[in-house]
């Protein structure tokens, strides 16, 4: 019963968006102001696509925001996770332009699970915004996927997947999107799933640098990726794992 109730405490935390942690990150940055959103309303996408316009050029967009498979049940963390992401992008895409750059966070979660979707399986999985997406992703997939866990890997494979396409888009326009999948971090999020499983440890144990990764082993890579250093990358997700997915599938 204590489980359930610290459980139901977390998806309800999970479900907002607190607004202290958008105003310390909006402290450390000259001029920025914070705009708070649950980036599953459409209504809130669409006012700050608006504010973004007003306020000038798109350069870059680091789109963090996410859920774990202990915070929620696997309509939200689609919800979430995937159809959120790609309905931010098309809420943006109007804005993209030559030197934009976004980055989505995915997960090493369907690398470590080895997800291969079957064709019938991928088809759904690349429509996360057409009608009756979540129902149709539980037919294609199968009971299985209400598996918390089982969830956030196709999910965030779908992120994976969807930075694909989204690139295809973008590029004409000059801007470019790519993915960045962490491994263990050491976030609130990162501590949360390491408590509830403790099979985190042994993963750690086997990451070759030989430590869980830091937030800032992360932002590094997005801001290179988010540079014009990164001007030819595009369409593709970049590993931040320390390795342990290559230890974990490589025979030695
Ligand atoms: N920490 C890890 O080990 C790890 C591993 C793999 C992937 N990731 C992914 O990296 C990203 C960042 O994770 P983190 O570790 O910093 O997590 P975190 O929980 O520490 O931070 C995630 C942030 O997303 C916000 N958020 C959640 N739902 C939201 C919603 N509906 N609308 C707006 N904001 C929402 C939360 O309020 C929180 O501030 C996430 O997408 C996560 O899934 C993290």
């Amino acid at each position: 019963m204590r489980a359930a109730a610290r459980r139901t405490r977390r998806h309800a935390a999970a479900r907002r968006p607190r607004r202290d942690v958008g105003r310390e990150a909006a402290d450390e940055i000259e001029g920025a102001e914070p705009f708070v959103l649950d980036v599953t309303d459409p209504g809130g996408l669409a006012r700050l696509a608006e504010r973004a316009g007003r306020a000038g050029t798109l350069r870059a967009v680091a789109h963090a925001a996410g859920i774990s498979p202990t915070m929620a049940d696997w309509r939200r963390i689609f919800a979430v996770d995937l159809v959120a992401t790609a309905r931010l992008a098309e809420a943006l895409r109007p804005l993209a332009t030559t030197g934009t750059a976004m980055v989505c966070f995915a997960s090493m979660a369907p690398v470590i699970a080895r997800v291969d979707p079957a064709p019938d399986a991928a088809a759904v999985l690349d429509d996360p915004l057409g009608e009756r997406f979540l129902d149709r992703v539980r037919e294609v997939l199968g009971p299985a996927v209400e598996d918390p866990g089982a969830a956030y890997a196709w999910a965030k494979l779908g992120v994976r997947r969807f930075v694909r396409r989204e690139a295809v888009r973008l590029g004409p326009l000059g801007a470019r999107v790519c993915s960045v999948s962490p491994g263990i971090i050491d976030t609130p999020q990162g501590r949360q799933e390491a408590e509830n499983h403790p099979s985190m440890a042994a993963l750690v144990e086997r990451t070759p640098v030989g430590r869980s990764g830091r937030p800032e082993d992360v932002a590094a890579v997005v801001g290179f990726l988010l540079s014009d250093d990164a001007a030819f990358v595009t369409g593709t997700d970049v590993l931040v794992d320390g390795g342990v997915c290559a230890a974990v599938h490589t025979a030695t």
